[in-house]
């Protein structure tokens, strides 16, 4: 990261469900941030038969976290791209305490810090219902869901056009139970560094995603200010 601008750079922390890519998407249309999501960069490299992608399709596939030495290679080169001087919001990351002591590591190297860290709050329940009935448009990545949110039009995406649409391998009810465990086990401790940091805010993501929105709209707003 540069290290000569005050970036933004929030997290969204949450289980699977929590809506952490709805809203990191709305956030990046909405605030100009950059949507850097460790999923999606791990699905890229699954798809593109990398080495890393190679050794993390087992482990993804089953729910587990994969390892903090591929996570973290795959995010510092992400981290190093000219486009996260926007402002970054980290979907998905950090998910271990390893995790995030790396990133306050990488980020006081630049001169930065984490400016937000905003936990979302959902029901076990309520995520596993998330999860198995989420999908996206194929073109655009634009995320629907079967009883939450579908396109206004059926089989458009609302955003491109596009007619064709996908679903995750991993969002079965199965392996959505094995991603909830490893949150619990491993992501949701991380709060507490947060708080203790004096930079977690808190969103309760039972609500609808347009109420969801404003209130992290307003804490974005509130925090880069
Ligand atoms: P990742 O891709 O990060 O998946 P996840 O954390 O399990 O989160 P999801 O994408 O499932 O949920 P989300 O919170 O983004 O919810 P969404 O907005 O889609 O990670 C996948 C795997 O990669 C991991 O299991 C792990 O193996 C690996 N991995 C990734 N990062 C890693 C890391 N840092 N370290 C180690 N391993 C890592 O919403 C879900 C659905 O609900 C959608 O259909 C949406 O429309 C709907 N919805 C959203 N909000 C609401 C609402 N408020 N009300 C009603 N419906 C809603």
């Amino acid at each position: 990261m540069d290290t000569d601008t005050t970036t933004a750079v929030l997290i969204l922390l949450g289980p699977p469900g929590a809506g952490k890519g709805t809203q990191a998407r709305r956030l990046e249309e909405r605030f100009g941030l950059i949507q850097l999501s460790t999923g999606d960069l791990l699905r890229a490299a699954v798809a593109a038969g990398t080495p890393a992608g190679l050794a993390a399709q087992t482990v993804m596939e089953a729910g587990g976290l994969v390892s903090d030495e591929i996570v973290l290679a795959i995010l510092r080169e992400r981290m190093a791209a000219p486009d996260v001087k926007a402002g970054v919001i980290l979907d998905g990351f950090p998910r271990t305490a390893a995790q995030a002591a790396a990133l306050d590591t990488l980020l006081a190297e630049a001169g930065q810090k984490v400016t937000a860290a905003i936990s979302l709050g959902v029901d076990d329940a309520a995520m596993i219902a998330r999860v198995a009935g989420r999908f996206t448009c194929a073109r655009c990545g634009e995320g629907y869901h079967d009883t939450f949110k579908q396109p206004a039009q059926a089989g458009c995406c609302d955003k491109c056009g596009g007619t064709e649409f996908k679903r995750r391998a991993d969002d079965t009810a199965e392996t959505a139970q094995a991603r909830l465990a490893a949150y619990h086990a491993q992501t949701a401790p991380l709060i507490a560094h947060y708080r203790a940091l004096g930079v977690l805010q808190t969103v309760d993501a039972m609500q609808g995603i347009d109420t969801v929105a404003q209130e992290l709209g307003s804490i974005v707003s509130r925090v880069s200010a």
